[in-house]
């Protein structure tokens, strides 16, 4: 894993920025891994800045996310797939055929889930996967425990996950308590991975991916097998480690 290390939450939005946007322009067509959550906004609102200034295209460009609630529709405010379209589709250039997220409504969710691993095969797997950490070191949605063999499945919440969300949500309860979320081994399988961490509740997570041995008790440790990932952290995230 190599460490890039930053000042802060803005140094690691636009340090992201220039990895995705010198490989678009090198591979018109990549296949782009995203993510949601707080931590990569800022790498979205680059991204849009730089479309707009020097005009980046993403029209050849196609997107798989990580994860989905289970129960809410992309008109749900809270669902990835408007935060995707509120946040990074609606402001570029991209096709929004091209752009791929989890269905959490589907009828079937096992044949959802089979379906977008074939659409990711499909497209030639993701060049480059964008990832956040979760405080308990989720990834995606792969909770602690989850097998690190896990293709795209669906899961039900820890409790501490649930309530790190609820900040999104007008309470607790509103939160889905199942989402449906690329699985382990679907995520390893991207070319380059980077993963992003910014502010003190993301010091203990950092600290522990880089000090503890590979466990599927906290599922970023799976990561230091990867040939290609980069850790962009801030102060704040890398201040234990
Ligand atoms: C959620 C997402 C993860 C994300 C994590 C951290 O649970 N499913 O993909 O990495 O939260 O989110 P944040 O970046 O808001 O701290």
């Amino acid at each position: 894993m190599k460490l890039i290390q930053v000042n802060h939450y803005e140094e690691m939005s636009k340090k992201a920025a220039d990895i995705i946007t010198h490989y678009i322009k090198n591979h018109p067509n990549a296949v782009l891994g995203f993510a949601t959550g707080s931590t990569p906004s800022g790498l979205y609102e680059n991204l849009i800045e730089d479309h707009r200034k020097n005009g980046t295209s993403y029209k050849a460009v196609r997107s798989f996310n990580l994860d989905e609630y289970v129960g809410l529709d992309g008109t749900h405010p809270q669902s990835y797939r408007y935060f995707m379209d509120e946040h990074l589709f609606n402001h570029i250039d991209i096709l929004k055929e091209n752009t791929y997220v989890l269905n959490g409504k589907a009828e079937n969710l096992d044949m959802e889930c089979k379906r977008y691993e074939r659409m990711i095969q499909e497209a030639g797997g993701i060049n480059i996967q964008i990832l956040g950490i979760g405080r308990n070191g989720h990834i995606a949605f792969n909770e602690p425990g989850t097998p690190f063999s896990s293709r795209t499945h669906i899961v039900e919440l820890a409790e501490s996950t649930r309530k790190a969300n609820a900040r999104f949500f007008q309470s607790i309860d509103e939160v889905p308590t199942h989402s449906i979320t690329m699985g382990i081994a679907s995520i390893m399988e991207s070319q380059k991975i980077l993963l992003l961490a910014s502010g003190p509740s993301k010091a203990e997570p950092i600290r522990r991916l880089f000090t503890e041995p590979i466990s599927e008790s906290f599922p970023a440790s799976i990561l230091k097998q990867h040939p290609n990932v980069v850790i962009i952290a801030d102060k704040e995230a890398l201040k234990d480690t």
